[in-house]
């Protein structure tokens, strides 16, 4: 029986450290020594025992938190054109907290902390998988015919900038953009928009930020998306979410990290919808149940001073 002997050892050698549930019996630490936060006179220490570069952000509720930068992102959540841009009915709550994330986003890359993209963009086989209900909440006219994959048409906007729609004080000649098909890969429709495309592109080219496509609301669904994957290799704890729309798909990957382990932080100036008032209510309430909620301007002075410390 050389099992029970090594299992009996183990517990013997290391009584100090179990308790009856085989977690720290530090009354202070939540977890064990593979995931874990250290309760603090004042808020909460998420490093994990890895208190180099740390930065402490004040948070209103349950702060201030302590992270550690290279277990730490931001998660931008369906910026696309498809919900937000003018032409397509977009969301203008969407668009008017781009400079804030675009704030965000500077002050993250700047600290060292990856900035996470994740959009919709199907493939075929995605849409082959699509379930009615799904088909359903995005369709156009009411038939299945509109909704995902389908041919979105063209619409006529500014050449100097056609993630912007045409106005009347916009200069410039005028340019027929392919929308292309709803929410695929690649398409126009699903790219991010206005300014978020081009902090995208180079943000990616410059390896400070990574690209994740999504084929549900949650970024996080199901046994494994290509972000989760990232996040794992990547030894990633804590994340910090905006996009659209708060109480969908920012709520729905939000929701499954937190299912999943991660530390969850809802930025809610860099989160909108257009909703009623009590989806984004219920949200607030329970992303500070479930983690922190914060606006960046309680945070960003704390991340940009992390930065000049580099
Ligand atoms: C601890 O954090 C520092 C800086 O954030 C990082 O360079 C280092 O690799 C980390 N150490 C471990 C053991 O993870
Ligand atoms: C974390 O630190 C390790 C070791 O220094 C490094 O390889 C890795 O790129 C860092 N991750 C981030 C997100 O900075
Ligand atoms: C561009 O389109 C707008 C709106 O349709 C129109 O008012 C304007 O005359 C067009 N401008 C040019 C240069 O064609
Ligand atoms: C990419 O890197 C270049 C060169 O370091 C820098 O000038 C530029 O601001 C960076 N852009 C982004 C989006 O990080
Ligand atoms: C963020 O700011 C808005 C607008 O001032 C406010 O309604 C909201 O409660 C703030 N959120 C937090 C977490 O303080």
């Amino acid at each position: 029986m050389k099992f029970t002997t090594a299992f009996s050892l183990s517990l013997s050698l290391a009584p100090a450290v179990l308790s009856q549930t085989g977690v720290s019996n530090d009354r202070m630490v939540f977890g064990n020594v593979l995931n874990s936060w250290t309760k603090l006179s004042s808020g909460w220490d998420l490093t994990r025992g890895n208190k180099t570069n740390a930065i402490t952000l004040p948070i209103p509720k349950n702060g201030p938190i302590m992270i550690q930068p290279n277990k730490t992102a931001l998660v931008i959540i369906d910026m696309q054109n498809f919900f937000l841009h003018e032409s397509l009915g977009g969301n203008p709550l969407g668009r008017d907290v781009v400079p804030t994330t675009v704030n965000m986003i500077h002050a993250f890359r700047n600290a060292g902390m990856p900035v996470l993209w994740t959009n919709w963009g199907l493939t075929e086989n995605d849409l082959i998988n699509m379930p009615p209900a799904l088909i359903n909440g995005f369709t156009t006219d009411g038939t299945s015919v509109t909704s995902f994959g389908s041919d979105m048409g063209s619409i006529v906007v500014p050449k100097s900038d056609p993630s912007i729609p045409m106005t009347d004080k916009i200069q410039g000649g005028n340019q027929t953009i392919a929308v292309g098909r709803k929410l695929m890969r690649g398409s126009w429709n699903a790219q991010p928009w206005g300014a978020l495309l081009n902090e995208q592109l180079q943000g990616v080219a410059n390896g400070t930020d990574l690209y994740f496509n999504k084929n549900r609301l949650s970024g996080m669904w199901g046994p494994g998306t290509p972000m989760q994957t990232w996040l794992e290799d990547n030894s990633m704890t804590t994340l910090f979410f905006g996009g659209v729309n708060i109480d969908q798909c920012v709520w729905g990957t939000l929701v499954d990290s937190y299912y999943k382990g991660y530390d969850v932080i809802l930025v809610d100036d860099i989160a909108a919808t257009t909703s009623p008032i009590g989806a984004t209510q219920m949200v607030d309430f329970n992303a500070q149940v479930f983690g922190w909620r914060a606006n960046s301007t309680d945070i960003l002075d704390a991340v940009k001073k992390a930065a000049r410390r580099r």
